[in-house]
C-alpha cells in the first residue's frame, strides 16, 4: 500500500533580494510504500529540505500533487510527524511530557498517552529519563527524544530532515542503529533527508538520488540488503560497498554536474 505519493512536483522560489526566480525543483515523482524507509540524497542545495517542508505541508509547491494515504497535501497535519535537524523540544516540558505532547493535542486521555509516551521512550533507550528536562539531556538524547515524540504519534509518514548531520560520529552511529532497529520493530513509513551516502544506504529500502537544481530524479536505488542490519556487519557486505559506490558515481558523475556533488562534511 503507498502512504506517500509525490507526482510531478516542481518549486520556484522568488530570491527576497535579487526577486530572481529560481527553480529548486524541477520535476520530482516518488512513491513510498507503507512500512517502507526511503532515503533522499543529491547535491547541496538540490531541494531536499524544500520537498520534505511541502510534504510536510509547510512550504506550498508551485507545481504536482503530493497524496499521503491517498489524501492530497494542503498544510500541515498529524498525519504527518517531522523530526527536525534541530531538536525542535519544549524546554519546559520533562521528557515525558514533550514525548506525550502529540497525543496531548489529539485528547488522548492522560493515562492512555503516558502510556504510550513511555513505551516509545523505552524504544529509544530513555527510559529512566522521563522526568528530566531537555537541558539536562544531551544533544544526542534529545534526537531521541524528537523521534520518541514522533513515533508516539504514530504518524503515517515520519519525516526526518538531517536529524543527525548535527551529532558526533560516535552518538551518530548509535542512534543510526537504534533507528534502525525501532524501524525493524516497529515499521513506521519514514522520508529520511540525508547527506550520508552510507547513512542512506544503512537505514533505506530504497535511496532517491537527486541531481543537481533544478532537480529530477536521476534514479532510486533499491537496497536489498538483509535485516536486522548492524552497522559492523551491513557495511563489510560486498553488496554494501556496491550500493555506495554506485549512488557516490550518481552524485558526482555526469558531464553537466558543476557543482561539488557532495558537501564536505
Ligand atoms: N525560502 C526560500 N526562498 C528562496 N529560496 C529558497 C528558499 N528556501 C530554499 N531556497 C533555495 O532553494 C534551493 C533548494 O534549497 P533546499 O534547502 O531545499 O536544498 P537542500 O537540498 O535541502 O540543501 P542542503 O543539502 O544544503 O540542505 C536552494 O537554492 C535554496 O537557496
Ligand atoms: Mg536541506
Amino acid at each position: 500500500m503507498t502512504a506517500l505519493e509525490i507526482s510531478g512536483l516542481s518549486k520556484d522560489y522568488v530570491d527576497a533580494y535579487t526577486g530572481e526566480e529560481i527553480t529548486a525543483i524541477g520535476d520530482v515523482s516518488f512513491t513510498v510504500d507503507r512500512g517502507e524507509f526511503v532515503s533522499i540524497l543529491g547535491p547541496s542545495g538540490c531541494g531536499k529540505t524544500t520537498v520534505l517542508n511541502i510534504i510536510a505541508g509547510f512550504v506550498k509547491q508551485t507545481g504536482g500533487t503530493v497524496k499521503v494515504g491517498g489524501r492530497v497535501v494542503d498544510g500541515p497535519g498529524p498525519d504527518r510527524g517531522v523530526v527536525f535537524q534541530s531538536h525542535a523540544l519544549f524546554p519546559w516540558k520533562t521528557v515525558l511530557g514533550n514525548a506525550a505532547f502529540g497525543l496531548r493535542m489529539k485528547r488522548v486521555p492522560p493515562k492512555q498517552r503516558e502510556a504510550t509516551a513511555r513505551e516509545y521512550l523505552e524504544l529509544v533507550g530513555l527510559a529512566g529519563f522521563e522526568h528530566k528536562y531537555p537541558h539536562e539531556l544531551s544533544g544526542g538524547m534529545q534526537q531521541r527524544l524528537g523521534v520518541a515524540r514522533v513515533l508516539a504519534n504514530e504518524p503515517d509518514v515520519m519525516l526526518m530532515d538531517e536529524p543527525f548531520a548535527s551529532i558526533d560520529a560516535q552518538t551518530r552511529r548509535k542512534l543510526q542503529e537504534d533507528l534502525t532497529r525501532v524501524f525493524e520493530l516497529r515499521r513506521p513509513t519514514v522520508f529520511f533527508v540525508t547527506h550520508d551516502i552510507d547513512e542512506a544506504v544503512f537505514l533505506s529500502d530504497r535511496v532517491i538520488v537527486l541531481s543537481t537544481r533544478p532537480s529530477i530524479v536521476r534514479e532510486i536505488v533499491t537496497v536489498d540488503l538483509p535485516r536486522p542490519r548492524t552497522w559492523r556487519e551491513t557495511t563489510q557486505l560486498p553488496e554494501f560497498r556496491h550500493l555506495s559506490n554506485r549512488i557516490t558515481e550518481l552524485l558526482t558523475g555526469g558531464a553537466e554536474d558543476v557543482h561539488p556533488a557532495i558537501d564536505p562534511d
